[in-house]
């Protein structure tokens, strides 16, 4: 069994773009600047858009952070979301999600400027995405299709389940993982809360991808011998011997599934980093205008 290192994979990209964003400066062009608006005080979404700021910084972007309080109404977020359409200076932004229950996110998300949507959220970026397009991708799968090639997975023909059905991670990667590309071209099984045998299905799987937020939940009893495993989960659990108060879990149960496996994503430091780097790449792509215009 081999850990894939999603950390030291997102340093080495993050190399990669700062040598990209220095090129660019030092033939005079626009440093890539990428905004993000965070709404309340959630901890997940603190930690996650710190981390973004972060990477902007090390990728030699520039950022811009636009804070509100949970109270804001969806009209004056819908407002801002305009402006950043129209700022001229702004490449790509992301509004941080979830949202408060009285903003109605799918608003937001088809406010944004698809040709800003560095988070592909956008219906004009999913749908191109399905259909083999140029388009900003989701990130979390974005970052899991280039963990599968850096690590020179053989996808082709391989049966893929994905566990999950989210917008933003589980049908992304369905999408991916059965395109005609490298990597690609699998056989997708696509498993949710009312799927029956989900633990036959997971037995069948070459490559299973766990994006359920359930902690533990893919048993070693779940998994073919040799399979390679992608877990994106990141569920806070008590744990009184941090600092923070916590820990990140994820859908695997790592105590017992890795002697199982070929390869396997840790949590934290598999997925989570490379979700930052794929922003960052989408960012670096939005500030070229390699995509649109
Ligand atoms: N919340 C969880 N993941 C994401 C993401 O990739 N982008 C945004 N905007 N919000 C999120």
């Amino acid at each position: 069994m081999q850990l894939i290192d999603g950390k030291a994979t997102a340093a080495q990209i993050k190399q990669e773009i700062a040598e990209q964003v220095a090129a660019i400066k030092a033939a005079g062009g626009k440093t890539p600047h990428l905004a993000a608006i965070l709404v309340g005080h959630d901890g997940g979404s603190e930690t996650y858009v710190a981390a973004k700021v972060k990477a902007c910084a090390e990728c030699g972007f520039k950022s811009t952070l636009i804070r509100y309080e949970a109270d804001i109404t969806e009209q004056e977020l819908l407002a801002k979301v305009q402006e950043l359409n129209n700022d001229a200076d702004v490449d790509g932004f992301i509004v941080q999600l979830p949202l408060p229950k009285h903003i109605n996110e799918q608003h937001v998300i088809e406010a944004i400027d698809y040709r800003k949507d560095v988070d592909g959220f956008h219906p004009i970026n999913v749908g191109r995405m399905n259909i083999g397009l140029p388009c900003f991708v989701s990130a979390t799968p974005n970052g899991i299709m280039e963990l599968l090639k850096r690590y020179g997975i053989d996808t082709k023909g391989k049966k893929a389940v994905v566990l999950g059905r989210s917008n933003i991670v589980g049908k992304p990667m369905a999408s991916l993982l059965m395109q005609k590309t490298n990597p690609g071209d699998c056989t997708v099984t696509v498993c949710h809360s009312h799927t029956a045998n989900i633990k036959e299905e997971c037995l069948q799987a070459d490559i299973i991808v766990a994006a359920l937020g359930i902690p533990g939940f893919v048993k070693a009893d779940m998994v073919k011998e040799g399979a390679v495993i992608i877990d994106v989960g990141t569920t806070r659990v008590p744990d009184a011997t941090k600092k923070s108060g916590f820990r990140l879990s994820g859908d695997v149960d790592f105590a017992n599934v890795p002697p199982k496996c070929s390869l396997i994503t840790p949590v934290p430091g598999g997925v989570g980093p490379m979700t930052i780097c794929s922003l960052m790449k989408n960012t670096l792509l939005a500030g070229t205008k390699a995509i649109y215009e």
